[in-house]
């Protein structure tokens, strides 16, 4: 499955199945976190079996009624922090799609989750749920690419692709607060209009732009 494909194919999953992810699976995601905290300098730490802090974690958070495991996405304080999380966070839950797992990012949730421990001076900014899905989730309400995007009229195809992959990008509560801006230099700049969680977003909707457009914009 590719980056695109994983894309289109992942929805928030709120339910999940009782089972546990094999070992297998389990070296997999935590061979790509450690990839990915290096990349970004952050320290997402995969709690395989929530166990205990199961059921008072997920009880406390909107929305969700159950998931077996957990990425709690934190890293060393910063102002990027929070972008930074939902930069990589989304590259390793698109990941978790290519493995048949499916996820939801909890803004909501009990941050302080058994079995994870952040060095001094680093934050939890919030958790990935995960496991298997009892359903794969369903397409739900986007805006418009006018709604959300800066751009002259004869623009490059890559940006139009970029925003069509941004358009599916999960945001907190589907507010999809974000503007995508395309200067005369071919520069695309990505404006946050604010709101909960709205600098993870942004993140996110660059990973997903970037993998749209084929290219970096950082
Ligand atoms: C930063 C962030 C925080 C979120 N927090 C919650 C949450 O606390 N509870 C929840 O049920 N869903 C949460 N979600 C999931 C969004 O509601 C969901 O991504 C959005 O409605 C779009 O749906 P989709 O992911 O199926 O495309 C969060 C998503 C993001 C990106």
């Amino acid at each position: 499955m590719t980056d695109k494909e994983a894309i289109l194919e992942r929805h928030s999953v709120r339910l999940y199945e009782s089972k546990r992810i094999e070992a297998e699976k389990c070296e997999k995601i935590r061979n790509k976190i450690d990839e990915l905290n290096t990349e970004g300098n952050l320290h997402l730490q995969f709690v395989e079996d929530a166990g205990k802090a199961f059921n008072s974690l997920f009880t406390m958070m909107a929305g969700l009624k159950s998931a077996p495991s957990v990425v709690v996405c934190a890293g060393p304080a910063s102002d990027d922090l929070e972008e930074k999380v939902g930069y990589y966070g989304e590259k390793l839950v698109l990941f978790l799609q290519q493995l048949g797992l499916n996820t939801c990012w909890v803004g909501s949730s009990n941050k302080n989750v058994e079995g994870a421990e952040n060095a001094p001076g680093e934050k939890t900014v919030l958790v990935i749920a995960l496991g298997y899905g009892k359903t794969p989730g369903k397409a739900r309400k986007s805006k418009t690419a006018a709604e959300v995007t800066q751009a002259r009229a004869d623009r490059p195809g890559w940006f139009d692709k970029g925003v069509e992959m941004a358009l599916l990008a999960p945001t907190a509560i589907n507010q999809q607060h974000f503007i995508i801006r395309l200067n005369d230099d071919d520069t695309v700049e990505f404006i946050d209009k604010g709101g909960p969680f709205s600098k993870v977003d942004l993140g996110i909707v660059k990973c997903h732009f970037e993998i749209g457009a084929g290219k970096e914009v950082k």
